[in-house]
């Protein structure tokens, strides 16, 4: 079949760098073809260069379009020949409303006048299509990561897209809207429309894609279909050698309980008379990992930032950390009294985009680096050096921005400067979000060689097989409540999901 999309020889530089070198890259129409690669292998940068963000000269190569040339200069271009991109970062407007934010720039007129009435309409069909059942008008910045991610993808639909690029479209969604984010590319390949799909979740990526491409550092390794290839050959063609195990679970002593929560009670944000934590109380063990699983929305979130003192809505109930009631208001306090979070969100939370990615990792510690009030150099740039060691992170230097990073790269130098610290106890909620597999077995063995050393860990995570074959215990929450704190002994998925559908708490 004759390809509707052909990238010939690719090469991308930023400075020094070469991202990108020399890879090819064919859609044939109404296909799905996933893009698989660690993190920093230049995904995103081949899709940017495909949808005419780095324009026509910025790099070297040909890209055509149903056998012509392209020389885009700006995204436009491309959008004009109906490419769509989703990108990895989302880029909505947070003031403005679904509606406005759908329309920007595309404002339906008539006679000269915008037709509110017919943009509202578009807009809630749009919104049927993507199941979400919220009103146009909606401030975007009201919505959930996952919600917002529906939002863009109706956005692209709004443009009558012949090609749909999805840039890790999944990585905030939950479960359910992973499945209608799926059904949705499939509907669309059913009516033709074909689509470039980028995720490091590789049991989605098997079940959705009629092709798979794998580059690694910037080269292109293979494209076969998704069916004569199984997750494993997946990870063998990225990582470049084969990963037997991807959870390096170590023997650790756990010790005497060190935190004592709750019982807490949370109430939503922005309606006070929904609880969105009810009476959850745990106990955490030096040294030890507890797993906390559930849907997202299930009040995870919202307890681990209770626990940590930086909760905005109203809530109730304590934390006793060693045998001392703590009094946690803010994030500085909770680190003080030896309680550090990664949060879920870190894009919003926890990077200085225009800060280097060394100072970025040392932000939170600049006390521990502090000598009678000057900074410790030498000691600084050590901790810098070992932690962008120890989890890879792929940089040129420290000195580099870190909004140059790749995405999964930023989260990891993220990580590194909470891997860096050392706390009682360490929150991590959703620690491998957007993560490679070969980086997240360097998260989960760094993981051990904290608890080793006597500190706590509580990890949210909505990847079950992570919360399996990493954590001691589990605790299984469902609409704010604790129904399950099991420890992790011949638990399966099923067991863990059963419990956190059964009526009642199982505690
Ligand atoms: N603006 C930039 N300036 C300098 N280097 C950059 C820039 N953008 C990307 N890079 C580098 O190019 C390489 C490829 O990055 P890219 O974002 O394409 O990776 P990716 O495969 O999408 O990774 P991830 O899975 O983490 O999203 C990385 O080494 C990255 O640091
Ligand atoms: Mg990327």
């Amino acid at each position: 079949m004759a390809n509707l999309i052909e990238m010939r020889g690719i090469v991308k530089r930023f400075g020094p760098v070469k991202a990108l070198d020399g890879v090819d890259l064919r859609l044939e129409p109404g296909k799905i073809l996933s893009l698989c690669g660690e993190n920093g292998s230049g995904k995103s940068t081949l899709m940017k260069v495909l949808c005419g963000i780095y324009p026509h000269g910025d790099y070297e190569g040909q890209i055509l379009f149903e056998g012509e040339e392209v020389k885009a200069r700006t995204i436009k271009d491309t959008e004009k020949l109906g490419i769509a991109i989703i990108h990895q970062e989302l880029t909505l407007i947070k003031e403005l409303s679904i509606l406005e934010n759908i329309f920007l720039g595309a404002e339906i007129s008539t006679k000269g006048l915008m037709d509110f009435p017919a943009m509202h309409k578009r807009t809630a069909e749009l919104l049927k299509r993507v199941k979400l059942d919220v009103s146009p008008q909606t401030k975007v910045g009201d919505l959930g990561v996952g919600q917002q991610q529906l939002v863009e993808i109706a956005k692209a639909l709004s443009k009558k897209a012949r090609v749909l690029v999805l840039d890790e479209p999944s990585a905030p969604l939950t479960e359910s809207e992973t499945a209608i984010l799926l059904d949705l590319v499939q509907e669309l390949r059913a009516s033709g429309v074909s689509c470039i799909y980028i995720s490091h979740k590789l049991g989605e990526v098997k079940h959705i894609s009629d092709d798979i491409c794998v580059i690694r550092d910037g080269v292109h390794i293979a494209t076969k279909p998704a069916s004569t290839m199984t997750t494993d050959d997946i990870i063998t063609m990225m990582v470049g050698r084969e990963m037997k195990q991807l959870f390096p679970r170590e023997d650790h002593d756990i010790g005497e309980v060190i935190l004592k929560v709750g019982p807490i009670n949370a109430w939503d944000i922005s309606n006070p008379r929904m609880k969105k934590v009810v009476n959850a109380s745990f106990e955490l063990r030096k040294g030890e990992i507890l797993g906390v699983s559930g849907l997202v929305g299930s009040g995870r979130t919202e307890l681990m930032e209770c626990i940590y003192g930086c909760y905005r809505g109203n809530h109730e109930g304590g934390v006793e950390l060693n045998g001392r009631p703590l009094k946690l208001a803010s994030a500085r306090e909770a680190l003080v009294q030896g309680i550090a979070m990664v949060p879920e969100d870190r894009k919003r939370n926890g990077i200085v985009p225009i800060m280097s990615v060394g100072q970025n990792i040392t932000l939170a510690y600049l006390n521990e680096f502090a000598n009678y009030g000057m900074l410790s150099m030498a000691k600084e740039t050590n901790a810098i050096k070992q932690s962008i060691a120890s989890l890879r992170v792929k940089t040129p230097g420290p000195e580099l921005a870190i909004r140059n990073l790749s995405g999964g790269n930023q989260q990891k130098a993220i990580l590194a400067r909470f891997l860096l610290s050392t706390p009682d106890v360490l929150i991590l909620d959703e620690p491998t979000r957007g993560i490679d597999v070969g980086a997240k077995y360097e998260i989960y063995r760094l993981m051990f060689q904290l608890v080793k050393k006597g500190i706590s860990i509580i990890m949210v995570s909505s990847e079950l097989p992570e919360v399996l074959g990493i954590s001691d215990r589990v605790l299984v929450m469902h609409e704010g409540v604790i129904k399950g704190d099991l420890p992790n002994e011949n638990l399966t998925q099923e067991i863990i999901m059963d419990c956190a559908l059964s009526e009642g708490t199982a505690q």
